[in-house]
C-alpha cells in the first residue's frame, strides 16, 4: 500500500525525469507528475502510468491550470505528499537566450523568464500549501540556480535568468519565514544542480569541463539523498548539488 507521494512538477524537465526514474526503481512510493502537453479544449486531464504513478497533464502553468490541477489533486489523493519537486525554468527558447549585455536585454523575454522560473513555482507554493499542511513532513524542492544568488555574482550576463532565480529565492525565503509560523512541517530548499546535461544548458556546454557536466541521473540521486537528509529546520536552504550551502 502506498503511504506517501512524491509530487513532480514541470515533469518533463530531464532532471525531473531522472527523479522519477530513480523512485520508481528504488522505491514503493506514489508518485505524481505533473506537467504541459495537453492539447484541446480541457484545462487539465489525468492518466495512470504504472500502479503507483499518475501523471497530470495541464495547458499552460497559469494560475487557472494550477487551481485546476490543486482541485483534481484534492479530490483524488488522500495520501501524504512528502516531497515536491518544482523543476520549472527556462534559460532560452525559440526567440531568447541569455543576455551577455545591456544591449540584449529585452522587455518581453524578461517577462518570459520571470514568469516560467520565478512566478510558476511561486504559484505552486501559494496553492499547495493548504495541501501540504498536516502532520507529515514535506520537503519541497525549488529548481534554482548558483547564478540566482546576488553574492556570488561575479561574472555578470544573464540579466534575466539570474534576476529570476535570485527573485525565485526571495520567494522561497520568504515563504520559509511564514511557514516557520504556520506550516512547521514544510521544509522549502531552493537547489542549484550543477551543470547538467539537458536542452537547458545543451548551447553553453563547450566550456564545461568533461567532470563538471553532469547527467541527470547523477543528480537526481544526490539531490534525493539531500531531500533524505535535510532537517525540518524551519528555515529555507539554499544547496548545491554536493549539499553545499550556497550564499544568498
Ligand atoms: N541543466 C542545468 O545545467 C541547470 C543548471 C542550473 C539550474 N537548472 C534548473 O534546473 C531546472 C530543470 O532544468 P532542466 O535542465 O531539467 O531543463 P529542461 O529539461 O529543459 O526542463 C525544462 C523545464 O521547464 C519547464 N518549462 C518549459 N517552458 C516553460 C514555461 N514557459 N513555463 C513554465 N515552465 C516551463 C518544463 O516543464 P514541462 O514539464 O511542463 O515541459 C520543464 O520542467 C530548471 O529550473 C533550471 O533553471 C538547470
Amino acid at each position: 500500500m502506498t503511504t506517501e507521494q512524491t509530487l513532480i512538477i514541470g515533469a518533463n524537465s530531464n532532471i525531473g525525469k531522472a527523479i522519477a526514474a530513480h523512485i520508481q526503481a528504488s522505491e514503493n512510493t506514489g508518485l505524481i507528475l505533473i506537467s504541459r502537453g495537453l492539447v484541446g479544449s480541457d484545462s487539465v486531464t489525468s492518466e495512470t502510468l504504472a500502479d503507483n504513478v499518475t501523471k497530470i497533464m495541464l495547458k499552460d502553468y497559469q494560475s487557472q491550470s494550477i487551481d485546476q490541477a490543486i482541485t483534481f489533486l484534492a479530490q483524488h489523493d488522500h495520501v501524504p505528499i512528502t516531497r515536491v519537486f518544482v523543476c520549472n525554468g527556462i534559460l532560452h527558447n525559440d526567440t531568447i537566450q541569455p543576455e551577455k549585455r545591456l544591449e540584449d536585454f529585452d522587455a518581453q523575454a524578461f517577462m518570459e523568464v520571470i514568469t516560467s522560473n520565478t512566478l510558476t513555482p511561486m504559484l505552486w507554493i501559494q496553492k499547495l500549501t493548504p495541501l501540504l499542511t498536516g502532520k507529515s513532513p514535506c520537503k519541497f524542492v525549488l529548481f534554482s540556480a548558483r547564478v540566482g544568488s546576488i553574492s556570488d555574482n561575479r561574472l555578470g550576463g544573464w540579466y534575466s535568468y539570474r534576476a529570476s532565480k535570485a527573485a525565485l529565492n526571495m520567494m522561497v525565503k520568504t515563504a520559509a519565514i511564514e511557514f516557520a509560523r504556520r506550516a512547521k512541517n514544510i521544509k522549502l530548499i531552493a537547489f542549484h544542480p550543477g551543470t547538467t546535461d539537458t536542452p537547458l544548458s545543451k548551447p553553453f556546454q563547450k566550456n564545461v569541463p568533461a567532470n563538471k557536466l553532469f547527467t541527470s541521473a547523477f543528480v537526481a540521486k544526490q539531490l534525493l539523498d539531500i531531500v533524505e537528509k535535510a532537517p525540518l529546520d524551519q528555515t529555507a536552504s539554499y544547496l548545491d548539488w554536493q549539499g553545499k550551502v550556497i550564499n544568498w
